[in-house]
């Protein structure tokens, strides 16, 4: 990987849907419209960020932040097959130029979970002509920005997207079916791996990457729990890395929880350990497991694109926060190729499935004013980043 970009990168991560607003063109916003979200709000306006991101980008100049994760929306460039549009293109520009203009590297995500209504329909990730489709989007994201932007990722957790969308028939497409799983599965390893090939044969400046959450499985009693636990492991974890590791400048690694599992499927947090949310638990030491695990099994740099708890639940997210530099500190000194950190998120945003009520933001926000507010993890993150400075 071509040392250009060699200052640890301290950042904030949002994604296109769950921040900008008016993101009326693809999958997700149909599955709210539908009356598919769980408690208040939908996508729209949420942070408004498509107007507010001058001011947000000074926001985490304000943190002291020296780089910033977002995503670019497939469905705002490309509103149908083939078309492109100029006044979206325009926006990441901007957003990118004003970026630079902070002295913030950009972390491009090229595909945060949404799809556009013209992809959906044509079958999704099911569709093998949707990896052709993605490849002219990226493509065009990188024709346009490729100069601006060094760090890329692909796809933002492919296991997440899968398992929810295919699995568990809880986010979009709604499906629970193996064999659709499994299609959906390789078509979107395959997107990866030409997407790799192609951003390097457009820019060849650049690192590619995807984001993968990763996961920490504990079998809860018995040995029967153990081979349960494994499966769950391999199958979250390991496949997709594995299948994609020869097309990998670095991981991304998005970290959250841990989970207990019992035979034959279930997963689920230590009954004490529970975070209030998403079957989560609070296991800030999963951070270190998961950093050994790429250094031992991968050898390769990392950015860590996801951490952060969301508020108001059992868990502290500034305490969370301090817990989980502690080990990430003790894996760069054991020699993990740690190249930056991106707390999730910068702001409040739209929770998927679960709406406008989790709040994960280093600045509170009022989606009716549209008033921002820094929170005491904003502070301490903020103070974190100056004791440590920019060569961590
Ligand atoms: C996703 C984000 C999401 C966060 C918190 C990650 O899995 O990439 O989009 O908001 O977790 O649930």
């Amino acid at each position: 990987m071509p040392a250009v970009e060699d200052k640890f990168l301290w950042g904030a991560a949002i994604s296109a849907h769950q921040v900008e607003g008016g993101n009326f063109n693809n999958d997700w916003w149909l599955f709210e419209k539908a009356g598919m979200t769980f408690g208040e709000g939908t996508s729209h306006p949420s942070c408004d960020f498509f107007h507010h991101y001058k001011s947000d980008i000074n926001l985490l100049g304000a943190l002291g932040c020296n780089a910033f994760r977002f995503s670019v929306e497939w469905s705002r460039v490309v509103p149908s097959p083939g078309e492109v549009s100029a006044e979206a293109v325009e926006f990441y520009r901007d957003l990118i130029f004003s970026l630079r203009a902070s002295q913030i590297t950009p972390l491009v995500t090229l595909h945060h979970f949404t799809n556009p209504v013209w992809v959906a329909e044509a079958g999704g990730w099911e569709n093998e002509g949707t990896v052709d489709s993605f490849l002219h989007f990226v493509e065009t994201v990188v024709g346009e920005f490729g100069e601006e932007v060094y760090w890329w990722l692909t796809v933002n957790e492919p296991n997440v997207l899968l398992l929810l969308g295919y699995l568990l028939a809880y986010w979009p497409p709604l499906v629970r079916n193996v064999i659709r799983f499994r299609r959906a599965l390789r078509n979107l390893i395959e997107a990866h791996r030409r997407a790799y090939d192609l951003i390097h044969q457009l820019d060849s400046s650049c690192a590619v990457g995807f984001a993968h959450n990763m996961t920490i499985f504990e079998p809860w009693r018995t040995a029967l729990d153990k081979v349960s636990s494994q499966a769950h492991d391999y199958l979250w974890n390991k496949l997709l890395l594995d299948k994609t590791r020869d097309k990998l400048d670095f991981l991304g690694v998005n970290y959250y929880t841990r989970q207990r599992v019992s035979f034959p499927l279930k997963t689920f947090p230590h009954p004490e350990k529970r975070v209030g949310f998403a079957e989560w638990e609070e296991y800030p030491a999963g951070l270190y497991r998961c950093l050994k695990r790429v250094k031992k099994n991968y050898q390769l740099p990392v950015l860590v694109t996801e951490y952060g708890m969301p508020h108001g639940l059992k868990v502290n997210p500034v305490e969370y926060l301090q817990k989980g530099w502690g080990f990430l500190k003790n894996a760069m000194r054991e020699g993990c190729d740690v190249r930056g950190f991106f707390y999730w998120s910068l702001l409040d945003n739209f929770e998927w499935r679960e709406g406008l009520a989790v709040r994960f933001g280093l600045y509170k926000v009022n989606f009716n004013s549209q008033e921002r507010t820094l929170r005491e993890v904003g502070r301490q993150y903020a103070k974190l980043i100056e004791q440590i400075g920019l060569d961590a």
